[in-house]
């Protein structure tokens, strides 16, 4: 459970309100809506694409195949689904898994800022191609993959989608590949974050002094 914050806003709060968004048409088809999960306090947030057919129906991100994936992959760098946030760029499931249209992702966009800047995470780990295109609008996948970018203040990491490696098996390989570095681009994030803390409370100690 996160606190509510001095704005009176939640990670429930959001959940909340995407159960019972009507904001664009892609809550005319769901089951559930999948607002999210995970760590409210997470230093790593990961951002997938939009909710499969499992995931509709028991209202959780990454419970199907991928999802598999996604838990082998944390568990190969030493984490939990319960260290990170887990969460999509559209929070209801497209129809027959088609991708979500901008316009969708435009007006789900409102719950993932919220997310992100109550979760605050120093790194964001963006899954598949439509995640990516928020922090990158005109790159490629295939060459930017697995390349740390500081955006905002803040690391974003585009990886490829768990489920490219469900159709693509040689894929496999790279995904954990670029997986491996998380903890390392985690550690170096976290020690450019306390830098910044330091020289923050330096500046004030000099205000101080005048
Ligand atoms: N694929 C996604 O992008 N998100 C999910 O939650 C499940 C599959
Ligand atoms: Fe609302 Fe997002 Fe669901 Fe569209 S996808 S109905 S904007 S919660």
């Amino acid at each position: 459970m996160s606190a509510e914050r001095r704005d009176g806003d939640s990670l429930e709060k959001v959940a909340e309100e995407v159960r019972k968004c009507t904001l664009c048409p892609l809550c005319k088809s769901r089951t559930h809506a999948v607002p999210g999960e995970g760590n409210p306090r997470a230093k790593l947030m990961f951002i997938g694409e939009g909710p499969g057919y499992h995931e509709d129906r028991q209202g959780r991100p990454f419970v199907g195949a991928a999802g598999s994936f996604l838990n082998e992959m944390l568990s190969s760098v030493g984490l939990e689904r319960e260290d990170v946030f887990i969460t999509n760029v559209v929070k209801c499931r497209p129809p027959q898994n088609r991708d979500p249209q901008p316009a969708e992702i435009q007006a789900c966009s409102r719950y993932l800022e919220r997310q992100v800047q109550m979760i605050d995470p120093a790194v964001i780990v963006t899954l598949g191609r439509h995640s990516m295109a928020k922090y990158f609008p005109n790159e490629r996948i295939s060459k930017i993959h697995g390349q740390p970018r500081r955006i905002g203040g803040r690391t974003v990491v585009p990886l490829l989608h768990p489920a490219a490696a469900l159709h693509k098996p040689e894929l496999k390989q790279t995904e954990l590949e670029d997986f491996a570095r998380l903890p390392k681009i985690l550690e170096e994030a976290l020690a450019r974050q306390s830098g910044e803390d330091d020289e923050g409370s330096q500046e004030m100690d000099q205000l101080k002094l005048f």
